[in-house]
């Protein structure tokens, strides 16, 4: 009986491998048979919300899940993320906050300064393009860039998991005045007084002078100035006259008064930081470029790279993995699934489609995508990635699991399809061996797998 059973599970499996089989090899090398509404793309993240808008630049937050509906059938496990890109301008500091979430920030373009308090102290990380780094849940932190240049575009990961449910993310702004209010204007005034030992007056000067929003511009006097503290800071130790100097210096620039607040409020003096630097900086994570790695896959039709914890540590304290794929142009990511995360996705570079698979072997979704475009894939949903014959296709994202997700490949050398072949297999597809092996072993690459000749198609 329950063998009965078994084998029409796996002829039902099985015909969904046979399925996604065929969806490739009919539609998937032009990507351009019936291509849905992106409205109706169910795992197409399209509504995106600004949540900061400043002259100096501005955030704008996609939220994860597709719609309500796929929630409720309950069918998926998967934990929630939202997926927010970051635009400065040349010259700007996004100004000092925490968030109730935490972050993996990615630098697409640009580069900046980052500084956030790690253990108690204050750290700045220079970071270019394709550099990741990690900023915990409740950790004030600042990204700054003093030059003139290019705009910096960061792509970043919200795991909301800790998060206080309100909006997609909240912030606490530490540096503010009237827009953004410093969370500090929330107490007392006798209470800030006393506890900063100044007068009402200068208080109030400080907590009524910002009127720029979380993203502001910098003078260039104060951007010089910036700068010069931090060559300084960072090519001498400090002698005493070195501390006295800059002590001055902050009181003298309005804007870095945060500074001091900033050591004020998480304990410790102000010179707190420069005292611990004579005895060595701390060590905070380094961020890690992307690009500076290997591929871990890479054949003559594209590459794909995965980060999870055992590469990069500090992913491990939000368990989310991060990966970059790049196509050449027609070619695809053969069909896989997760079996452990869901998957988040950002199209970088290029256009293309992604086809995603029901449970059941229907067509859940055949969109077609574009850079700037957002998609998600739920946990055990078979999908691929195909470049659009105009020109490479290059997407990166996330997986709600820093452990090692280890993709199975439904199609191609090396899937699960090569290495099950054998008389059980074609029993399951209701074919001789023989057929079998004709079929599954006709494709001779894996993972990514060419786009067929024109001429040939469905000839
Ligand atoms: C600001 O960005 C430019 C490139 O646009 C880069 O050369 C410079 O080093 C960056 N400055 C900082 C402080 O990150
Ligand atoms: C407060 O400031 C005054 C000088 O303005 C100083 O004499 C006093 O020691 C300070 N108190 C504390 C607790 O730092
Ligand atoms: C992706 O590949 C294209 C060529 O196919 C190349 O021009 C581009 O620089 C690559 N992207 C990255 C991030 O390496
Ligand atoms: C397959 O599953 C999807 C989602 O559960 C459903 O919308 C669709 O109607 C199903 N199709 C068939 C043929 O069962």
């Amino acid at each position: 009986m329950s063998s009965t059973r078994n084998r029409e599970e796996m002829k039902r499996l099985l015909s969904l491998l046979l399925l996604v089989c065929a969806l490739a090899a009919t539609t998937g090398f032009g990507g351009d048979d019936e291509v849905n509404e992106k409205s109706t793309s169910p795992f197409m993240l399209e509504k995106s919300e600004q949540v900061v808008k400043t002259e100096a630049g501005e955030v704008r937050v996609v939220r994860g899940f597709g719609p309500a509906s796929m929630l409720e059938r309950g069918a998926f496990s998967i934990s929630s993320m939202h997926i927010g890109f970051i635009l400065m301008e040349p010259k700007t500091l996004f100004i000092p906050q925490y968030l109730d979430s935490s972050l993996i920030l990615f630098v697409h373009r640009g580069e900046a300064k980052v500084g956030w308090i790690y253990k108690d102290e204050l750290v700045e990380k220079q970071l270019k393009m394709g550099d990741i780094i990690h900023i915990p849940a409740g950790s004030t932190f600042y990204m700054i860039n003093t030059s003139r240049g290019q705009r910096l575009h960061v792509i970043c990961s919200i795991d909301n998991s800790e998060s206080l449910g309100d909006g997609p993310y909240q912030s606490f702004f530490i540096g503010g005045g009237r827009r953004p209010a410093s969370v500090l204007a929330g107490f007392h005034m006798s209470t800030l007084t006393t506890a900063f030992n100044i007068t009402e007056e200068e208080m109030q000067m400080m907590l009524g002078s910002q009127y720029g929003g979380p993203i502001v511009l910098l003078t260039s006097e104060v951007a010089e100035r910036m700068d010069r503290r931090r060559h300084r800071r960072d090519t001498r130790r400090k002698g005493m006259l070195d501390v006295f100097y800059d002590e001055v210096q902050q009181v003298e620039e309005g804007v870095w008064e945060w500074r001091k607040l900033l050591s004020n409020v998480l304990g410790g003096s102000s010179g707190d930081r420069r005292n611990k630097n004579k005895g060595g900086p701390v060590r905070a994570p380094e961020p890690y470029n992307l690009y500076d790695r290997n591929p871990d896959f890479r054949n003559d039709y594209g590459w794909t790279l995965a980060l999870d914890e055992h590469d990069y540590h500090p992913l491990k304290h939000s368990d989310i993995g991060v990966y970059i794929v790049n196509l050449t142009a027609g070619s695809m990511l053969a069909p896989h699934v997760n079996p452990r995360a869901t998957e988040y996705g950002v199209v970088t570079r290029g256009s293309g489609t992604i086809q995603v698979v029901f449970p059941n072997g229907t067509s859940a979704m055949n969109a077609e995508v574009a850079e700037g475009d957002v998609f998600w894939i739920p946990r055990y949903f078979p999908f691929c990635q195909i470049a659009s014959r105009s020109g490479p296709l290059e997407f990166f994202g996330f997986t709600t699991s820093a452990r090692r997700n280890r993709p199975q490949f439904l199609v191609g050398a090396s899937s699960v399809l090569s290495k099950m072949m054998g008389p059980e297999l074609a029993v399951g597809f209701g074919v001789t061996e023989e057929q079998l092996k004709e079929v599954v072993n006709a494709q001779r690459e894996g993972v990514i797998l060419p786009s067929r000749p024109l001429h040939e198609r469905r000839g």
